[in-house]
């Protein structure tokens, strides 16, 4: 089978970071067109950065990678330094980038891909939805072009930057709002099933036993990373986020999925960013998401793990 064409869009971010070398490392079956950077996890001039840094520690310095927008659609932005550090990539230190950043907006990008594109592309995304709801705001007809939308976002039941609400839709619940009632084929990975993928000191000994640069990058990223969650939450690793909407569109049989319909809160200053997954149906809307609910972790760390020692 011919490889998917997916446009990445990420702030990176150590999860971001671990899922674009998941991604490139698979070029058989994901053709990668680009990245988009938008404001999230950090400030825009470094996600844009540091996608550029790990292209090209991942031995992609090719790739076009773009920066979008600086801050959300309405609200001011929310960063996570907390989580990955005043760079977004604390534990590493990475030489400053070599490869042009693209002169494109990353929502311009977008477009013009999907609208030039002889076949439908899919979009993974791995931060706050803002540039994504740009290019719907700007130029609605993209939707026929966009195969799936596979977005790491939301929560089932506990938020993380909110008791809510989850960082990537809280940051940009307008955004969200766009993205989820645009008629998209819309996939959710939410917190619900990332923390169920933990990366445990079994599972980091794995990947540091490859001994290569990228290992050692992703070992770097995850100590640092995994300080604030595993201190949070009482985990024995950090929850990989990100990672696992590569892991979806390499191998979704690792998954179960069901169908609802989300509504995503962006008023009230006590639940906003809240994605409301009607499970049962009992509000009789149509569907208009597949809910990510489980994982095969093993599997999964099998598969991110080949990953990485592939991209040695
Ligand atoms: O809530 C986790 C998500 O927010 C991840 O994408 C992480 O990188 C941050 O963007
Ligand atoms: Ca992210």
């Amino acid at each position: 089978m011919a490889a998917t064409p997916i446009i990445i869009d990420c702030d990176p971010g150590a999860d971001d970071a671990i899922a674009l070398f998941f991604a490139l490392a698979n070029p058989d079956q994901l053709n990668v067109l680009g990245i988009t950077t938008v404001a999230g996890n950090v400030p825009l001039p470094l996600t844009q950065k540091n996608a550029r840094c790990l292209c090209e520690l991942a031995g992609h310095a090719d790739l076009p990678i773009y920066a979008g927008c600086p801050r959300p659609l309405l609200r001011p932005l929310i960063t996570a330094e907390e989580v990955h550090g005043r760079t977004g990539l604390d534990g590493i230190h990475l030489p400053e980038p070599q490869m042009p950043l693209q002169s494109q907006h990353a929502v311009d990008f977008l477009i013009d891909t999907l609208m030039q594109s002889p076949q439908k592309i899919t979009l993974a995304t791995l931060g706050p939805l803002t540039n994504i709801a740009v290019a719907l705001i700007k130029h609605p007809e993209i939707c026929s072009q966009i195969e799936a939308i596979v977005v790491m976002g939301g929560a089932v039941t506990q938020g993380n930057i909110t008791p809510s609400a989850e960082f990537n839709v809280y940051v940009d619940p307008h955004a969200a709002h766009v993205v989820l009632s645009a008629g998209l084929p819309v996939t959710l990975v939410t917190l619900d099933v990332t923390h169920q993928a933990i990366a445990t000191p079994e599972r980091l000994d794995a990947i540091k036993a490859i001994n290569s640069p990228i290992s050692a990058a992703v070992i770097g990223l995850l100590n640092h990373y995994g300080t604030h969650d595993m201190q949070r939450y009482g985990i024995p690793g950090p929850p990989l986020h990100d990672p696992c909407v590569i892991a979806y569109l390499l191998q979704p049989d690792l998954f179960t999925t069901r169908q609802a319909a989300v509504t995503v809160e962006t008023t009230s200053e006590l639940t906003i960013g809240r994605t409301v997954v009607d499970r049962w149906n009992v509000t009789h809307q149509p569907p208009n998401a597949t809910i990510v609910e489980t994982i095969d972790a093993d599997g999964f760390f099998r598969l991110l793990t080949q990953a990485i020692a592939a991209l040695t």
